[in-house]
């Protein structure tokens, strides 16, 4: 475990065979991300684009571009409209083709500057531009920071579902700058917690002892970053292309959750309010069907209830339209339900036990 000290960065390496890279968290990264970028032996050029999207560009974009250009990288701004509908072919098509305009090659680098919408698409925009250039990571949201902005999927959706076109793309470097963290709307601050919470049920179960308590989590935010990247940074260097079914763990509370993102039209919940939902079916499964205790399975949707997430399906969200939208899911292997449960808090496991009919009991039972 990194060791956080006050006013220092904390630093956890991803331990890729050839392709090892720094994610360092802390407070004040931002107006130090030139002088970081240019200790990356990957990157080799002064020219980039940094992608942003329409809310973070106006609180964030300049103290990058600044810090960029006083290390003598010459950046250009790509910025998309806000939130999930972004996450698309046709702005991923725009982004590349901005950045072709302001003359990037194939030796230019990208950075995401946002959350996971921004770290998603401009991620796949690195790994198809010129047939992929590197990609520096600059999250600033909770999700982004203990979750996506690490382990290299990168990709958008589409109208049949989530993440079904993409690309693994580890990134060159991440920087997890935490006081940008302080800008967050409420609303997206809680909607991380649901990625915490997972990490901690599939794999540290100490981590919920300071997760489940919000006030310590605000006031403990540095080690509580470092901790899940650290999770999520060994699960990744286990299987980094999800082939051995470690990394799948990863997947818990998301088959159910996915289906609940798309049904709501990708605009009515947020990322993690989805998966707190595929998160409370996947912890009732688990008590049914892996004997997972009840108390546990009681102490995890207490932890979702204290950050305000959703843990009953509102009435007018269709169940069928998340059944047809689980079935295209890409853990649904040539038809056969691929589903993590919990046997025990911090212990998880992929099972084949849950058939068609108990999952779409499942997301109905989430209404009450
Ligand atoms: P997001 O990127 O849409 O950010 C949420 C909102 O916060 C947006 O409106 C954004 O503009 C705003 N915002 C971002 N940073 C801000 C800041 N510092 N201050 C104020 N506002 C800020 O959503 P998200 O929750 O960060 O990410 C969700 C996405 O991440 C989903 O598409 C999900 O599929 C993806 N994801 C990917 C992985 C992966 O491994 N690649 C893992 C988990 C989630
Ligand atoms: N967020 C799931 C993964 O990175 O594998």
């Amino acid at each position: 475990m990194p060791t956080v000290r006050p006013g220092q960065p904390a630093q956890v390496t991803v331990e890729l065979e050839n392709r090892p890279y720094s994610v360092f968290v802390g407070e004040g990264l931002l107006p130090r991300c030139g002088e970081l970028v240019r200790g990356v032996a990957a990157i080799r050029s002064r020219k980039a684009a940094v992608v942003t999207d329409s809310n973070v560009a106006p609180l964030y974009a300049e103290t990058v571009l600044a810090s960029l250009r006083e290390a003598g990288v010459e950046a250009t701004l790509v910025t998309v409209p806000a939130g999930e509908a972004s996450k698309s072919m046709e702005e991923t098509t725009r982004v590349c083709r901005e950045m072709l305009r302001a003359g990037l090659d194939r030796k230019s680098f990208a950075v995401a500057l946002g959350g996971g919408v921004v770290g998603d698409l401009a991620g796949f925009a690195a790994a198809i531009f010129q047939r992929g250039i590197p990609c520096v990571q600059i999250p600033t949201t909770v999700v982004s920071q203990v979750d996506s902005s690490v382990g290299g999927k990168t990709g958008v959706n589409t109208p049949e579902g989530k993440n079904l076109l993409g690309a693994f793309h580890q990134p060159v470097l991440v920087l997890a700058d935490t006081g940008t963290l302080a800008t967050l709307p409420d609303r997206e601050w809680n909607e991380g917690f649901a990625e915490i919470i997972k990490h901690a049920a599939i794999r540290d179960a100490s981590l919920l002892d300071l997760a489940e308590d919000p006030a310590a989590s605000r006031e403990r935010l540095a080690e509580l970053v470092t901790r899940n990247v650290a999770i999520k940074a060994a699960v990744v260097e286990e299987d980094e292309r999800e082939t051995s079914g470690v990394r799948a763990l990863l997947n818990f509370g998301h088959t159910i959750g996915h289906g609940i993102e798309a049904a709501g039209g990708y605009g009515r919940f947020l990322h993690g309010e989805a998966i707190s939902l595929g998160l409370v079916a996947a912890v009732r499964l688990s008590c049914e069907l892996a004997g997972l205790a009840q108390e546990e399975g009681d102490r995890l949707v207490a932890a979702l209830k204290a950050y305000g997430l959703p843990t009953r399906l509102p009435e007018d969200v269709p169940v069928d339209a998340i059944l047809e939208t689980m079935r295209r899911d890409k853990k649904f292997e040539e038809g056969q339900i691929r589903f993590v449960l919990l046997e025990r808090l911090g212990s998880a496991f992929v099972s084949e036990a849950v058939t068609p009919e108990r999952l779409e009991a499942a997301a109905r039972e989430l209404r009450g």
